[in-house]
């Protein structure tokens, strides 16, 4: 039985996480916190699933490394400065009597659970290296808080590295005078257009073009239930995964 705690349990995922855990027989829903909540009943979990918000994630972070607890976070904003601050946090998460990575807590970031979502950025990146341009338009319900979306940042992200790798420049843009916001948020060089529309979940489209040609690839993710088999396969996994800080659930599903 894998005791699972979920932090943010009274939220739209947290609570979702919640009923998925206590309805699948090798898992225990052993603690609910949300905001306010003493943390302490977290301790003796073996996963702490993180649904909160970017703006108390990293102090849950510091707290479940620092207990030495093992996490699976959704919660979205994990850019790469932010990253870089999980990764320090979590490497000085290590046990003090040994400080080599081996004994860094395991912390699994997914920016998106939807296996579907998954399978869209990695094509997306597959693609990226034969198109001259590359735009991405994620649109998603009008209640949440950030944009860019933490997928479509890393989509960019992947679509740069790959980019990058392939020695594919900048694509071509004219645009000499524009109303601020006009061409998006640039992550990694690529431009992203974030729609917040009441009656959405969370929608992405990335879009290539070259030479008289265009490729779309859409990914929607209809209900929130579409992030729950990614739920179970991180909190079923993420013991699996080496020590230290992981991002994405591509190793947990056989794309890495
Ligand atoms: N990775 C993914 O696949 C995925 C999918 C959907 C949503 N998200 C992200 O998950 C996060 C939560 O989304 P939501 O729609 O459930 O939001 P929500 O606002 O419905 O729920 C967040 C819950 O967390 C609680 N909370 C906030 N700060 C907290 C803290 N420091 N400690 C404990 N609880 C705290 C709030 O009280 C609330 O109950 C967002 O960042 C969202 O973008 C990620």
């Amino acid at each position: 039985m894998i005791k699972v705690g979920v932090l943010g349990a009274k939220g739209r995922m947290g609570s979702l996480v919640g009923q998925t855990v206590r309805s699948a027989g090798d898992l225990e829903l052993a603690a609910e916190v949300d905001i306010g909540d003493e943390r302490d009943c977290l301790l003796g979990c073996d996963v702490i699933v993180d649904f909160t918000s970017p703006a108390g994630v990293l102090d849950n972070l510091r707290w479940c490394v620092g207990s030495g607890l093992t996490m699976v976070i959704g919660t979205s904003g994990f850019d790469g400065p932010r990253l870089a601050e999980a990764t320090k946090i979590v490497a000085a998460g290590a046990t003090s009597a040994d400080r080599s990575p081996g004994a860094q807590p395991r912390v699994l970031v997914v920016p998106n659970f939807s296996v579907g979502a998954v399978l869209m950025m990695k094509f997306a990146e597959q693609a990226a290296r034969f198109f001259e341009s590359a735009e991405i338009i994620e649109l998603h319900h009008a209640g949440k808080v950030d944009a860019p979306s933490g997928t479509s940042a890393r989509t960019a992200a992947m679509i740069a590295a790959a980019r990058a790798a392939a020695g594919t420049g900048p694509g071509p843009d004219a645009t000499t005078t524009q109303l601020e916001g006009a061409r998006g948020a640039v992550v990694d060089g690529v431009h992203v257009h974030s729609i917040r529309l009441a009656g959405l979940v969370a929608h992405q489209e990335v879009l290539l073009g070259g030479h008289g040609e265009t490729l779309t690839i859409r990914h929607d993710s209809l209900d929130r239930a579409s992030f729950m088999p990614g739920v179970l396969i991180a909190v079923r996994g993420v013991a699996s995964l080496p020590p230290g800080l992981t991002v994405g659930l591509e190793g947990l599903l056989g794309l890495a």
